[in-house]
């Protein structure tokens, strides 16, 4: 009887330690328990654990990311150092000492008035780069003919025909037939569809949002009347020559296998 009245005693008086316990732990605040009973900061070390073995499973499988592929623009210094300095607005001119030369300045390329830093791929835009024509300059129409040296300018007049077949060409004006003029403006729309989307696409590969360590800087500042002022081009012979032959074909878009950045 006797023992068992002491068992009750130290019992209750461990409920009455471990409460007071409690208590004072969820007074002073830093360890409040949650329903299972581990406390905010039990809590936060799980997570943090699994964020970490997250972060090191993604890089021992993709050898490479810790984000599983995903680079947002705040985990890169170079895209936070141009944000802090502000967007940069070059002329055509200025923007032509940026194309390697010096090596103290950033490497940059324009495509269609906006400007990216391609630094990170000095090998290939660098001087002796396989690329190298398209550095300090915008070069647009070049993107999309392929004439990279001749169509060395951002003035896209016209550069949707190298995605129309010969034969709406061969169409004229006179004489021709309602379907043939339907054909002729189905084949139009889709061309500068495919000009749209073929800039669209080389946009996304330099804004840094594939794999390539590529970012959007700022603008080029061109004068309003720039294009007017430009003397209209025809299509470059190689892009003539590659233009689809007739109904059905599509023009391609040949650099569209070099924007993954597989390589
Ligand atoms: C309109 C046509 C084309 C355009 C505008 C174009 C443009 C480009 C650009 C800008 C790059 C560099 C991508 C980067 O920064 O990583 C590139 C890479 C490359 N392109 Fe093209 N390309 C075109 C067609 C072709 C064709 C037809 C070939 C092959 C015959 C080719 C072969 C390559 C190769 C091998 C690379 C990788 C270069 C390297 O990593 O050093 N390209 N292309």
């Amino acid at each position: 009887m006797a023992d068992q009245a002491a068992r009750r005693r130290t019992t209750s008086n461990n409920a009455t330690d471990v409460k007071t316990n409690e208590t004072s732990k969820t007074a002073s605040g830093s360890t409040r328990k949650t329903k299972d009973g581990l406390s905010v900061v039990d809590v936060l070390r799980i997570l943090g654990g699994v964020f970490l073995l997250n972060c090191l499973l993604s890089y021992f499988i993709t050898n490479d990311s810790v984000l599983w592929g995903w680079r947002p623009w705040f985990v890169r210094p170079s895209v936070v150092m141009r944000y802090i300095q502000g967007p940069v607005s070059l002329t055509d001119t200025q923007l032509l000492s940026y194309d390697g030369s010096d090596a103290n300045k950033p490497i940059y390329l324009a495509l269609n008035g906006t400007i990216y830093d391609v630094s990170a791929g000095r090998r290939i835009y660098g001087p002796g780069g396989s690329y190298h024509v398209f550095a300090g300059k915008d070069a647009a129409r070049g993107f999309v003919t392929g004439c990279f040296a001749e169509d060395a300018t951002p003035d896209l007049r016209g550069v949707e025909w190298t995605y129309i077949p010969l034969d709406v060409a061969a169409l004229g004006t006179v004489g021709v037939t309602r379907e043939q003029k339907t054909y002729r403006e189905q084949e139009v729309r889709k061309a500068k569809k495919k000009v749209r989307d073929t800039l669209d696409g080389w946009a996304t590969m330099f804004s840094g949002a594939g794999k390539k360590d590529y970012f959007e800087v700022g603008k080029v500042r061109r004068g309003r009347d720039w294009l007017e002022k430009t003397p209209k081009r025809g299509l470059c012979a190689q892009a003539e020559k590659q233009r689809p032959k007739g109904k059905g074909a599509e023009g391609t878009d040949a650099g569209a296998a070099y924007r993954g950045g597989g390589r």
